[in-house]
């Protein structure tokens, strides 16, 4: 738009500030960036921070331009001299180089393994994707104070706001920048959290992880968590709520003697113990060390002997496909951090004709559960236990939330809840 000379002020004014920026932004960053790359000695992240740091000084003065037709070459003059900044700011630091400043490099110089670098760039080619996908009002609220370490009301002033509107849009900012990275780290579209759930999630995000799959730590955090509490899972409160919802459980599909079946995430075994009455034999996963020697010691206890118990993962490591009749996986999903992939996996093992039914909790909104009990989802909806079910493939599909099968939690400020079980399922 306002790179044509045509164009008159009235058309501009129709425009908004930020919808002009993303425009300039859109036809011009590359050759900026390629302005800097050239001109910083190819080091792309030096060519990165400079383009944005332009970029961030166009959206401030904006306002400022009076004539659209030169907005390239304003731009170009921005880009300058930023560049003269930051060659004068080198210069600078050399020359003031003092003893602090130099332990501190000799410091960094030991972390410049491979290793270490790989990371850092890569964390910061990640941050910089992430940061990008922020309106252009939040990127440079962060910017300034997060980058250029201005001070809120030099930010303020920067940014032509009040010092409150200011930090209100910085802390809004930060808010949707933690969400973005939790989004871009499980790979899943944002609209599909909720806040608790990005709350919930970002505790357990650990920077060391964050090039990485972030469902590992995650994962070793869970299994931990297990581990310590596995001794609860048999207190009364859940023998009663296994009571109500296995029968539900083990007359959804006929069952028979020659039956092999699995239950992914048998925790204590109070569900595979069941199991184990009507069908030839019944594999139990968990990664938990002491949920499955729980499990074994109540095996033995009822002279249960066709049930194996199978510590590991079952998301990983060597469960082949086509294999069961059925598979269960009951309160397990909201323990994971990629709930499709692991009903996926559930469904490969089955074979053509078995089925797979899965229970949860029904979505809730109670955060003190969530984080007293490591949880990773609130719950599911119907559409989410749909939608995982269909897109692993599976036929006769059926969610129902349950409220006559909900689930009694004590909670520790005193209060109880109640929440309904989800339960779905399919044929393969
Ligand atoms: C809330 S408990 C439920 C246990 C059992 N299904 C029940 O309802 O009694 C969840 C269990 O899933 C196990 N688990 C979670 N993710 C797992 C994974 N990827 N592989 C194996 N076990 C897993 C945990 O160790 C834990 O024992």
């Amino acid at each position: 738009l306002f790179l044509s000379r045509d164009n008159n002020a009235e058309v501009i004014s129709l425009v908004s500030k930020d919808d002009t920026f993303q425009i300039l932004y859109e036809k011009c960053y590359n050759p900026i960036f390629k302005f800097f790359f050239n001109k910083a000695f190819f080091n792309h992240f030096v060519a990165e921070d400079l383009t944005q740091e332009t970029f961030i000084k166009a959206y401030c003065n904006l306002d400022k331009v009076r004539d659209y037709s030169t907005v390239e070459s304003w731009l170009y003059v921005i880009a300058n001299n930023t560049f003269n900044d930051y060659c004068r700011d080198i210069k600078r630091k050399e020359k003031h180089r003092n003893y602090s400043e130099l332990d501190y490099n000799s410091i960094k110089y030991t972390e410049n393994t491979p290793d270490h670098l790989l990371l850092c760039n890569e964390f910061k080619g990640m941050f910089g994707q992430i940061f990008m996908t922020l309106p252009p009002k939040y990127r440079c609220a962060v910017f300034l104070h997060e980058y250029k370490n201005y001070s809120y009301s030099q930010a303020a002033t920067a940014m032509g706001l009040t010092l409150s509107a200011y930090t209100s849009l910085f802390n809004r900012a930060r808010k949707k920048l933690k969400e973005a990275t939790i989004a871009y780290l499980l790979r899943i579209d944002r609209e599909l959290l909720t806040e608790n759930e990005y709350n919930s999630l970002s505790k357990w995000i650990d920077p060391r992880h964050l090039s990485s799959d972030i469902s590992d730590s995650i994962k070793q955090e869970m299994k931990d968590y297990f581990n310590e509490d596995a001794s609860t899972y048999n207190n009364h409160l859940y023998q009663d709520y296994h009571n109500l919802i296995d029968h539900y459980l083990l007359s959804k599909y006929p069952i028979r003697k020659e039956h092999i079946v699995a239950d992914f995430g048998m925790g204590t075994g109070i569900f595979a113990g069941k199991l184990s009455r009507y069908v030839k034999r019944v594999d139990g996963y968990d990664f938990s060390n002491e949920m499955c020697s729980l499990a074994r010691q109540s095996f033995k206890t009822q002279k249960i002997e066709n049930v194996m118990c199978k510590n590991q993962d079952f998301l990983y490591h060597g469960v082949s496909s086509h294999q069961y009749d059925y598979a269960y996986c009951i309160t397990v999903l909201h323990h994971i951090t990629y709930p499709q992939q692991a009903v996926q996996k559930m469904v490969d093992t089955l074979k053509i004709g078995g089925a797979l039914i899965v229970s949860d909790f029904a979505k809730h909104k109670h955060t003190e559960i969530v984080e007293a009990r490591s949880d990773l989802w609130y719950g599911f909806t119907q559409k989410q236990v749909h939608e995982f079910l269909k897109k692993s493939g599976l036929k006769n599909i059926w969610v129902e939330v349950r409220k006559d099968l909900s689930r009694l939690i004590h909670l520790k400020s005193g209060n109880t809840v109640l929440i309904p079980t989800i339960m779905g399922g399919g044929e393969k």
